[in-house]
């Protein structure tokens, strides 16, 4: 039998097959089901900045902006409401399962989550994933202030707690190769490649703006498989891929392309969690009809820096397609 252990963010995993943060990750029962069915870890469900912010709101409205009174409140419900029960469900995991929680927070500045992390760390999780991205629609904003956001929140972070980071990042950076080695330089221990978020839409009967959202399919996992690939090797970080991956041969190529682990949400919600053990057994035995008796015999195999047509994973890909289609 094939042995499926990697290391993400220094941590031992018995399978790379992640759960991805999500309402599959809610709660330690939630943490206990994907445990059983042969999850290598879970990133339990976002805690949201804008929760919080929207907390504080309410307080300041409600006490008319008295400083001392507004600190007090903000204290305890920020406690009561926000990372306090997040980190009960931390305790609560631990307590259940073997494998690594991971602990997610959805941020867009960089204030509130150096103290939280600390928060997180007490409570016992293994690793803290940082789910950075706010739309920078400002036209006065230059990228690299931009990037510069992304880069304190890490370092803010990891003055602030001794747990492995991890980066979990959309690919809309306009150097996204630089940014993905300065988040590294800056602390982090993983890169997440890529999130997902909603899309807008506009409801034409009622002329108002909407929100969709949708699961991805098997086949959404190229453009985290090029970063992948392309990333491999030449940061000093692990790699984790998300979005599209649906399947054993999903897990593999995100495996020979160079990351160390996938995160996988949609392909659950749609067949159940159970899915994870179907997942780990086809993935070993797809290594196994290769000879392969460790991931680190075919980790990076495909990689940008260790093929030997590096080409496909850039433009020239491109060029020779649509001449075929042509
Ligand atoms: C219902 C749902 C809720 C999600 N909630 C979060 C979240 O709270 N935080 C986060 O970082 N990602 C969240 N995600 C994104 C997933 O973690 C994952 O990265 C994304 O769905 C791509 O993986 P997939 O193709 O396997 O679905 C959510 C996804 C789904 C489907």
């Amino acid at each position: 039998m094939p042995d499926l252990k990697t290391t993400w963010l220094g941590l031992e995993l018995q399978s790379p097959v992640i759960v991805a943060s999500s309402g599959l990750s809610k709660s330690a029962d939630d943490v206990k089901a994907c445990a059983d069915a042969g999850a290598g870890a879970v990133v339990l469900k976002s805690l949201f900045e804008e929760v919080l912010a929207q907390q504080d709101y309410e307080i300041k409205d409600s006490t008319g902006y008295h400083t001392e009174a507004y600190d007090y409140l903000r204290s305890e419900l920020e406690l009561q409401y926000g990372p306090r029960e997040y980190c009960r469900t931390i305790e609560e995991a631990k307590k259940r399962v073997d494998i690594p929680v991971i602990a997610s927070v959805n941020c867009v500045s960089s204030e509130r989550w150096p103290s939280y992390a600390k928060q997180l760390q007490n409570s016992g999780a293994d690793a803290i994933e940082l789910n950075v991205y706010s739309m920078p629609a400002d036209i006065e904003t230059t990228s690299q202030q931009v990037e510069e956001r992304y880069i304190e929140i890490v370092r803010g972070v990891r003055e602030n707690t001794h747990l492995p980071i991890a980066l979990k990042i959309a690919p809309y950076f306009a150097s996204l190769a630089n940014m993905a080695h300065q988040l590294c330089e800056a602390g982090a221990g993983g890169l997440v490649l890529f999130n997902r978020f909603t899309d807008p839409d506009i409801d034409v009967k009622k002329l108002k703006p909407t929100t969709t959202f949708q699961f991805t399919t098997a086949n959404d996992y190229h453009n985290s498989l090029r970063w992948v690939a392309l990333l491999f090797g030449k940061i000093s970080c692990d790699l984790a891929a998300t979005t599209g991956i649906h399947d054993a041969e999903g897990v593999a190529k995100m495996i020979l392309a160079g990351a160390s682990a996938v995160q996988v949400a949609s392909v659950l919600y749609k067949k159940g969690v159970q899915t994870l053990s179907t997942l780990n057994e086809q993935f070993a035995s797809w290594m196994k009809t290769h000879d392969f008796e460790s991931l680190d015999d075919f980790k990076g195999k495909v990689s940008f820096k260790r093929t030997e047509n590096p080409d496909l994973y850039l433009r020239h890909q491109f060029m020779q397609k649509i001449r075929g289609v042509e």
